[in-house]
């Protein structure tokens, strides 16, 4: 990992200056993010992270002394050109010809696992998560709230498969109060599985990618529930009010200022009572190391109260289990209509994108306009749904998300789309229109397969040293960051991190492709750009499939 090497050749030396493990420095040098001022640094150590004494509140004033002092006692090598001290941090800028042929390299021989092999990701173990999201009623319309819950747990999967770990994605269906569901039995048998096949739901999952391991359905615990009253009543949790309700006191001072319902006076399960019995089920079952539920935020107290009660049930691996909350899509509508479902999103999302690629003068003869459309408009609403926090509630906008240019889905796609053209075009592989003669060059062999990457290619015969100009340096520089990025996702679970780290790259990459010309540069350095913007779209590609977005190719 790129990164990595330059954080483990700085740490080594600051090592042996400060006198603590290298080991324990990494964590503390960070790429710096690239600004619009020029030649800022690679990379920064906070000083604040490694003085000793953290608890006495050290004034700006010292920290920037300490800095000063830390980087007079630091040499330049082969690695570092650069040392220099800011307010409270020290700087490292790497030897620039080092910087690209790394970076490169590296992006280009990792290909869609860059930035997940970092050793920041060393120390975190492997674990198993169960992550139960999308869970539609289906005995009720499938609204927004579902697509919300579909696309953050298809990221939330998918990111945590990339980094390594074992998933299993649950689809539990509120199947409840159905006949089959009074009936208590699975919706398996009752061929439920198959209406959903044929429901826009399903399509959407495949567009998304999305799949799950298992469906399963609130009737299917209606048995177990009764166990599960059972058993709190054995442990002398379960107390009767005098309406005759079941309850379980989650008070501190066992005083009943916090309880919740679980029975009903007829005896009956509730919501929570099925979900005890899933939980229980899906942890006897899977033995997993954590359990994520996505569902909107108001369902916080219902799974606060869930994971209290199992606690008290003596399952300490209650402690493991996590609320993946979101916040309200405010002003979702269909041009004619109110409020909308999934299908109308599925058809809005296409019309308005096949309408904006008619209309747009850049858009080229697309091979499937209506499949291009459906990806673009997905991509549009995926990355105004996680621009923000997740948790926050935020206005819908058709027109916002559908920009072409500004922070969208749309605005990725297209760079994607542009990169890929660019670099197709200029190896003279696709490129069949007459006007346009494909340009002759003299790539070396292996550069043709540069699209299909596999990890043992190397840059030896291209002289990506020649790299140098800001705008390029600025590509690099960012493509750099590419891990911590990702581990801040992996530790909050928070798709904006990624987001706004691939707009920030669609927008640095836009701009090199208009001051970095490769058609009329001579043809080392035209080779040297055509690498630099294939690793920009290589790092595009793979953070918006991590989103969940399927890059285009076209459009
Ligand atoms: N079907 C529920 C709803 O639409 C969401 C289920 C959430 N998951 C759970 N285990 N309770 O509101």
């Amino acid at each position: 990992m790129a990164a990595c090497s330059f954080r483990r050749s700085i740490a080594s030396q600051l090592s042996k200056v400060l006198d603590l493990p290298p080991e324990n420095l990494i964590k503390s040098i960070s790429a710096v993010p690239v600004s619009k001022k020029r030649h800022v640094a690679d990379f920064q150590l906070s000083i604040a992270s490694v003085t000793e004494d953290s608890s006495t509140d050290c004034l700006a004033q010292d920290l920037h002394l300490q800095a000063q002092k830390l980087a007079e006692r630091l040499k330049c090598d082969a690695v570092v050109r650069e040392i220099s001290a800011g307010p409270g941090t020290v700087n490292f800028t790497i030897n620039r010809e080092l910087l690209a042929k790394t970076v490169l390299q590296q992006v280009l021989k990792d290909g869609s696992q860059y930035g997940v092999k970092s050793e920041l990701f060393s120390a975190v173990p492997r674990q198993k998560a169960v992550i139960e999201f999308s869970s539609p009623n289906i005995a009720k319309k499938f609204h927004v709230g579902h697509l919300r819950s579909t696309i953050v747990g298809n990221f939330i999967a998918n990111l945590k498969v990339a980094l390594g770990h074992e998933v299993i994605r649950i689809n539990y269906l509120g199947d409840w109060g159905m006949q089959f569901g009074l009936l208590g039995v699975g919706f398996q048998h009752f061929g439920n599985k198959e209406k959903l096949k044929s429901s826009p739901l399903q399509h959407l999952f495949e567009r998304l990618g999305v799949h799950f391991d298992e469906y399963s359905g609130e009737s299917f615990y209606h048995e177990k529930s009764q166990e599960i009253l059972k058993t709190l009543e054995d442990k002398g949790l379960l107390q009767k009010t005098i309406k005759g309700t079941g309850i379980v006191d989650l008070s501190e001072k066992k005083d009943l200022s916090s309880f919740s319902t679980v029975m009903r006076s007829d005896g009956t399960s509730l919501y929570i009572t099925r979900d005890l019995a899933a939980a229980i089920d899906r942890m006897n079952k899977h033995s997993c190391d954590t359990m994520i539920y996505v569902t909107d935020k108001s369902q916080s107290n219902h799974f606060q109260h869930l994971f209290q009660i199992l606690k008290l049930m003596g399952y300490d691996w209650a402690e493991r289990c996590q609320h993946v909350s979101f916040g309200l899509v405010q002003g979702m509508k269909t041009r004619r209509g109110e409020v909308i479902f999934l299908e109308d999103v599925l058809n809005e999302v296409r019309s308005r994108m096949l309408q904006n690629m008619a209309s747009a003068k850049t858009t080229k003869e697309v091979e499937d306009p209506m499949e291009t459309a459906e990806k673009v408009g997905l991509a549009a609403l995926i990355i105004q749904d996680f621009r923000g926090l997740l948790s926050s509630d935020y206005q819908f906008s058709w027109d916002r998300a559908l920009q072409s240019r500004g922070d969208t889905g749309v605005f990725l796609q297209y760079t994607h789309a542009r990169l890929h053209r660019g670099v197709k075009f200029m190896m003279g592989i696709t490129e069949t229109s007459r006007k346009r003669k494909p340009i002759k060059m003299n790539f070396p062999p292996h550069f043709h397969s540069l699209e299909q990457m596999h990890g043992n290619e190397q840059l030896t015969d291209v002289n990506v040293a020649c790299l140098q100009e800001p705008d390029a340096i600025s590509v690099l520089q960012h493509l750099l960051r590419y891990d911590e990025v990702l581990y801040r996702s992996s530790q909050d679970l928070q798709p904006k991190h990624i987001v706004s780290y691939l707009l920030t790259l669609s927008h640095l990459a836009a701009v090199a492709h208009k001051t970095l010309p490769v058609k009329g540069s001579a043809p080392e350095l035209a080779q040297a750009r055509l690498c630099l913007f294939q690793a920009a779209r290589l790092v595009l590609a793979s953070g918006m499939k991590l989103l969940g977005i399927t890059p285009v190719t076209q459009m």
